[in-house]
């Protein structure tokens, strides 16, 4: 039976400001403290009733004994007949589960210090290519952890347009260059195609035995050999840890190489934190719930089609990018977990960008457009920069100028010149960006996805979605498809 969303679709529309002058402990109520993160919700329209409602809708959907199934590494894929295992990587799921991503985790660190004592010879450059789950979490933490490490350049080739990849050759040395090849199956198209090319390049650069310099990340360490990469430099993980939620595997392998081993243990003892504090706090108090059921309110309740997540700081400019695919790949279903059509919104659009260049571009709609978009600011109290504090200050005080004039508005005679506000707003407030607060602020985002999803009813880790257009491109490839009138010419004007 579907959901009954009657008390939460009835909640009172009140006005932010309006809840701010009737509560004067609106602040303490939608705001928390957890792992060196502070969350603060009171610029949105979530209310104790509010809360109260998606208790009940949480109850419905069962969503205490879905968390607990998540964490006891039940087969909760359904649709793929998988457990979902990520939490294992951090040391919370079930024993065996935990006992494996270890295992695994201790063979990824043995690898590490064999590259570090130079057994592979002298490694300046790691070259990963993967894309989806298999870049963009692990190009995250390189980008906002890993670039002044000092230990080794990396880069992280995703797209099959060439020009990524000579980008890459113009700055690297073929003869110190590591190749690590990230693909959850070892099939994508694209990641074989530039792990190729790469082993051309180091090849005409002088490597003679270039396999020498490939590690292999993937859940299919067979593919992986027949490919050509020696077995003691595969770093496997588990089938069960789905690819946009794998950066804490084997997949993390070019950040944790980037970053020292302790660095990556304390992302995952960071995520851990996240998640405990997800497994054991009441929902009122929980914050991937509360930061779901501000999400859900907006996209199934107020309708907005979209969420923008903006990062004012620097070092975070890949966030948006990595919570496309966590939250769109997971939410973006129409169909429930039992096979039947979704009668709501799914997920809404991620979007998002860099404060505060996205204040010149793109918050004119934000703040007096049509549409209604919830956005969340995500900053760091401790700069990422050596430069005048003015920097700093300036940034920060620009992220929170902006939540409160969405909220706030300003009247005008001159409509043009007026701005409506009631806009909503989320706040989450690093105290610093290190490995441990960037593994939490990730768990939480995880979490939260997987609360929309339990309340969705749909199953938030498989992703059919993506397998048509492929399938298509590999059987056009082929020149076996069939295709409308106005693909086949785009195809004869390109290839003739
Ligand atoms: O096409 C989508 C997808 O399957 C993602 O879910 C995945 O992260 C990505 O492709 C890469 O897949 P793989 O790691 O198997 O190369």
């Amino acid at each position: 039976m579907p959901a009954d969303w009657t008390a939460i679709e009835q909640l009172p529309a009140t006005k932010l400001t309006d809840l701010f002058a009737a509560d004067a402990g609106r602040l303490d109520s939608f705001s928390l403290d957890i792992a060196g993160l502070h969350f603060d919700w009171s610029k949105t329209h979530l209310t104790k009733d509010a809360v109260a409602a998606f208790e009940a809708l949480a109850k419905a959907q069962d969503l205490a004994g879905k968390r607990e199934a998540l964490f006891a590494g039940k087969v909760i894929n359904t649709t793929e007949g998988r457990s979902v295992t990520h939490v294992a990587e951090r040391g919370e799921g079930a024993e065996e589960d935990v006992a494996k991503a270890q295992a695994l985790h201790a063979r990824m660190r043995a690898l590490i210090d064999a590259i570090d004592g130079e057994a592979l010879g002298a490694i300046a450059h790691i070259l990963h290519v993967g894309i989806g789950g298999s870049a963009l979490g692990p190009d995250l933490l390189v980008d906002a952890l890993g670039r002044e490490s000092g230990r080794y350049d990396v880069a992280i080739v995703s797209n099959v347009d060439g020009a990524a990849l000579e980008e890459v050759f113009a700055k690297f040395d073929p003869t110190a260059t590591l190749l690590v090849v990230a693909s959850k199956t070892f099939t994508t198209k694209e990641t074989m195609l530039n792990a190729e090319s790469v082993l051309q390049w180091m090849a005409e650069g002088g490597v003679e035995d270039v396999y020498g310099r490939v590690v292999a990340l993937t859940a299919d360490p067979d593919k992986a050999i027949e490919w050509g990469v020696d077995e003691t430099r595969i770093l496997p993980f588990a089938d069960s840890v789905g690819g946009r939620y794998s950066l804490w595997s084997s997949i993390g392998f070019p950040a944790a190489l980037a970053l020292g081993w302790d660095d990556f243990a304390d992302l995952l003892e960071g995520a851990a934190e996240m998640d405990r504090h997800f497994k054991q706090t009441a929902l009122g108090q929980n914050a991937p719930a509360l930061a779901a059921f501000a999400d859900l309110y907006y996209a199934q309740v107020r309708h907005c089609e979209t969420r923008a997540t903006f990062a004012y700081d620097e070092r975070l400019r890949l966030l948006p990018s990595y919570l496309q695919q966590l939250e769109m790949e997971s939410n973006g279903k129409g169909v429930t977990i039992d096979g039947e059509p979704l009668t709501r919104p799914s997920a809404p659009i991620t979007w998002g960008g860099v404060g505060t260049d996205a204040q010149h571009a793109v918050f004119q709609l934000l703040h007096q457009g049509t549409h209604l978009v919830p956005v969340e600011f995500v900053a760091v109290i401790e700069p990422g920069d050596t430069l005048s504090e003015d920097h700093h200050r300036q940034l920060l005080l620009n992220a929170f100028a902006q939540g409160a004039a969405l909220m706030a508005g300003r009247d005008n005679a001159d409509k043009a010149r007026a701005y409506s506000g009631n806009r909503p707003s989320s706040t989450i407030l690093l105290d610093t960006l290190d490995a441990r607060t960037l593994g939490a602020l990730i768990a939480f985002y995880e979490h939260r996805t997987f609360v929309s999803g339990v309340l969705l009813g749909i199953n938030s880790f498989d992703q059919f979605g993506v397998e048509l257009g492929k399938e298509m491109a590999k059987a056009a490839d082929a020149g076996g498809q069939e295709f409308d009138v106005s693909t086949a010419d785009l195809i004869k004007r390109a290839f003739g």
